[in-house]
């Protein structure tokens, strides 16, 4: 295997990110078809909780529709769609966005852009279109298609406005021991690169909530949530719960691309963490 190919995971990582205007032109067959198969085998979370995807053809009708709400206005070109659902459950909302994540990462190395979209959406058009049932929600979708090279004015704005291009410190994120000394990379070995792979996650508005505590002289990996007032604001839905999945996907993958072993373990760290709230530990 060449050398660039070992790193292949770690490089989507950093490539990924959020496109908000499309290609008016219509994916591959051959493209659409390995991101089907790679969907249909996406089925349960860390967690143990279900997740269902598919990807949706939205007709024009339900675009417009769609349009009325907040978050998709700022979207062009894009017609299809990644969904999904998850049955409610506890931690149903970190196995979607771990789970959900992976389809991205998967899109984006098969050249495709996404953008998670959380917000205000229609979520009714894509309930009928999963045929979702009563226990199960939808806690956010992507658009899918090829970027277009020049991303609309408003597009650049958002992009600016929610500082989509930049990420909190390294020891902003990520702690020593406790939840108040800042990491030095030097002392994580190949972590380093895993929590750099973490640092680059999308998160809804940027808001990068994850906060990851190490265990002295271990490779235990504590993870918290940073949480914001707006967390709750939809019914079902917990948004940065989201974020937290996705951080762990990014730190699992990372790992295990890196020849790191270990396991998802939910533990009482016993640490004084203030108004953060724990997850889950990585036990390396
Ligand atoms: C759970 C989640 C929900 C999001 N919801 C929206 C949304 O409703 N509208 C939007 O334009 N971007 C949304 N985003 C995209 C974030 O704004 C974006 O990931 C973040 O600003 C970082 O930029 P990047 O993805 O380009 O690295 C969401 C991201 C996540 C993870």
């Amino acid at each position: 295997m060449e050398a660039q190919d070992k790193k292949r995971l770690l490089e989507t990582i950093k490539a990924r990110y959020s496109v908000r205007t499309y290609e008016n032109k219509p994916i591959e067959k051959a493209v659409l078809e390995k991101l089907s198969s790679f969907l249909d085998a996406n089925t349960q979370g860390p967690f143990g909780n279900k997740v269902r995807f598919r990807i949706v053809d939205a007709s024009q009708a339900a675009v417009s529709e769609l349009k009325k709400y907040g978050s998709y206005g700022l979207i062009k070109g894009a017609q299809v769609f990644m969904a999904g659902t998850v049955v409610k459950g506890e931690k149903d909302m970190e196995d979607y966005g771990y789970c959900m994540e992976k389809n991205v990462l998967m899109a984006t190395s098969l050249g495709l852009g996404t953008v998670w979209l959380g917000g205000m959406l229609n979520r009714s058009t894509f309930a009928a279109k999963m045929d979702a049932s009563e226990n199960e929600v939808i806690p956010a979708i992507t658009p899918i298609g090829y970027p277009a090279d020049k991303r609309s004015m408003l597009d650049r704005f958002v992009r600016t406005a929610s500082g989509g291009k930049n990420r909190k410190a390294f020891g902003e994120l990520f702690f020593d021991g406790n939840t108040f000394a800042s990491l030095d990379k030097a002392v994580c070995g190949k972590y380093a690169e895993v929590l750099e792979a973490v640092r680059w996650a999308p998160s809804a508005s940027n808001k990068q909530p994850w906060r990851i505590v190490k265990e002295k002289n271990t490779n235990n990996y504590h993870f918290y949530m940073s949480e914001h007032s707006t967390n709750s604001m939809m019914k079902d839905i917990r948004i940065q719960n989201n974020d937290m999945g996705i951080a762990m996907s990014h730190f699992e993958l990372a790992a295990r691309e890196l020849g790191l072993e270990g396991s998802w373990q939910v533990e009482k760290p016993g640490m004084e963490a203030g108004k953060l709230i724990y997850i889950v530990s990585w036990k390396g």
